[in-house]
Parts: C-alpha cells; structure tokens; sequence
C-alpha cells in the first residue's frame, strides 16, 4: 500500500482497503506511542495547518502528531492571514506549496480544500468542511474496532442532522466498509440523494446496508453505535436553533433510547457536545429555550457506554496515519 503523495479530501476518494490500511495503521502508531519509540522519521518536515473555523481536537491531533514525527506545523488562524480577504485559495495553494510538505485546511465549502490541492502540488488534508470530515471519521472506526473487533457488520445509527459534514461522511465510512448505516431524523434532514445514490453503489460491493428512518424507536432497535452531533454546526447563523430545537428534539439520544437499543450499544460522539450548561452557547440555549441538554442527555453522555473520549484520542492516531502514509514511502 503506498499512498504517499494522496490527497486526503473526502473517504469517496479512498478504497475500503486503503481506509482499513490506515486504521490498522493509526493503531500500529498508537502502541507504538505507548510504548515509548521513538516516531520521528519525518524530521525536515513542515506543514501548514488552516483553519478557518475553530477547533480543539482537530488542530491538536495534526499539531501533536506532528511534534512526533519530527514534523513542524505552522498554525494558520482564523484571522491572521492574507487567505480569502486578500489572496485567492489558488494563490495561497501556489505559495504554500512552495514551502511546505503537506497543507491541512479546515473552513467552508468542500470546494476550496479542493482548489487547494488542485494549485498545492503538495498533500492537501481535509480538517472539516461544510460537506465532509473524512480524519473524523477514521478516528471513529478505529475506536469502533477498538470497542467491537470488527467494522463488518455493525448496525451504526445515526440520529439528528445527517446532510451535513458528520452525517456525511458517516454515511460514506459505512458504505465503504461495510457497516449498517440508518440515518434517524426527519425527512429533510438526510443526506442529499446524490450522495446516497453513490453510497447505494458502494454499498453494493461492500455488504453495507444503508437505511432511513424517522422513528427513533425502529432505528435504534438493537444498534451497535448510537453517534450524535450538535443540532447546528459552525459557519450556521444562529437563529436556525429555534427550528432545529423543534424538529430534532425527538431525535435527542436520551437513556430511553440506549436501554432500547441494548447493553451492547455504545454512544459515540465527534465533540464539542452540549450535554449540559457548562458552555456559553450552552447557556444561552437554556436562557432562550430552557433546555439543560440538547443532542444528547448529560446521563448518557457520562454513561460507561459513552466512549467519546476514546474517540477523540483517536483522532490524534489517525491523524498521525494520514500525515505518515502520504508524506513518504512506508517499506
Ligand atoms: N471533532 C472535531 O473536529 O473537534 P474540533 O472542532 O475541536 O476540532
Ligand atoms: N457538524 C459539526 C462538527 C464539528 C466537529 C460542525 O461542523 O460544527
């Protein structure tokens, strides 16, 4: 398997072989970690982190995996640079590419990531868009294996606001390797039906099954992961909580909705979650809505099925794997 010299856009890009490569991968690295050796092959190299959007995980994981593969990461803020005010994402792709090794980028629509690695001639890794957050998703099916042995045959739901970046490119992870996927929400809020037709085909060769279903009750009925996210999600103006607060809140996964999926059942989360009010939005929310908890109750969230925190690690892992796997050859 060599993938050095790969774009890491969108998991549509990826087969289910080189996705398993680089979980089996992340989890080489991870004991690797824990036992003490030494990982810093990649010592010469730079790269530069975009953000365009917060994050806590996502810039730690590139920054930390970074540092330990003798990696330097410089961190491009929200603000700080010339990228989109004063310079096109064609010419900052141009310059950076003259600089550094690998580029990741965290923002807005799916088509500027790619515009960056049309222009880069280097590595371009999608750190979140509007569309996908393909890293994410390899953090979750490695803490999945981790908790279940195996991704085949999983019955994975996913409850609330699926046509965005989580919803997505869960979707696409099932289809891909070979997980039940059942998107549980309202109609209008499933992925878009190109997407899903793609799915559909993958899913084919794979022995997915992907399902939609509006009935919590049904959807959750003997699930193996029960994954949420918040209700909305960063670059969305504010005053579409009101609506989505009404439409979701059937979707909240809730103590009830783990006992009828099972003891096996594990909660899984990408984070940040609004479990309870200690956040600012947090507190607004309650002020404006009076609700102490919105995706997710603070009961399952601190439950011994909740392995969100295994989950985040991950992303630190898979991270590592992606940068390792398409900045040099592996033997
Ligand atoms: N899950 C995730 O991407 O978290 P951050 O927004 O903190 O990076
Ligand atoms: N859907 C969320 C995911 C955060 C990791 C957002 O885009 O804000």
């Amino acid at each position: 398997m060599n993938l050095k010299g790969r774009n890491f856009l969108t998991l549509l890009d990826y087969t289910p072989e080189e996705i398993g490569y680089l979980i089996d991968l992340a989890s080489q690295l991870k004991k690797d970690k824990k036992a003490g050796v030494d990982q810093k092959d990649l010592r010469g190299k730079n790269v530069a982190l975009i953000f365009e959007k917060t994050s806590t995980r996502t810039r730690c994981a590139f920054e930390v995996a970074a540092a330990d593969l003798g990696i330097h990461p410089v961190y491009l803020d929200p603000s700080s640079s010339q990228i989109g005010k004063k310079e096109s994402i064609a010419d900052t792709a141009r310059v950076l590419g003259r600089m550094f090794d690998g580029i990741e980028y965290r923002g807005f629509g799916q088509e500027i990531v790619e515009t960056l690695a049309k222009y880069a001639g280097v590595p371009v890794w999608n750190g979140l868009t509007n569309e996908y957050h393909p890293t994410q998703i390899l953090a979750d099916f490695m803490t999945i294996k981790e908790h279940f042995g195996r991704l085949k045959g999983i019955n994975f739901v996913y409850m609330g606001d699926a046509r965005y970046n989580m919803g997505n490119s869960l979707m696409i992870g099932c289809a891909k390797m070979g997980l039940n996927f059942t998107a549980c929400a309202p109609k209008e809020y499933y992925p878009n039906e190109e997407l899903i037709s793609k799915c559909r085909e993958i899913a084919k060769e794979t022995g997915a099954t992907l399902n939609f279903e509006e009935d919590p009750i049904k959807a959750t009925k003997n699930a193996d992961v029960i994954y949420t996210d918040v209700w909305v999600s960063m670059g969305e103006p504010s005053e579409v909580w009101e609506k989505r607060i009404k439409e979701l809140m059937p979707y909240q996964v809730t103590k009830a909705i783990m006992d009828n999926a099972g003891s096996q059942c594990k909660f899984m989360h990408c984070l940040p979650s609004f479990h309870d009010l200690n956040t600012t939005i947090g507190k607004e929310i309650y002020e404006k809505y009076g609700l102490k908890e919105i995706e997710v109750t603070d009961e399952v969230f601190e439950s011994s099925q909740s392995i969100v925190f295994d989950e985040a690690e991950n992303r630190m892992h898979t991270i590592k794997a992606v940068m390792y796997a398409t900045l040099v050859n592996i033997e």
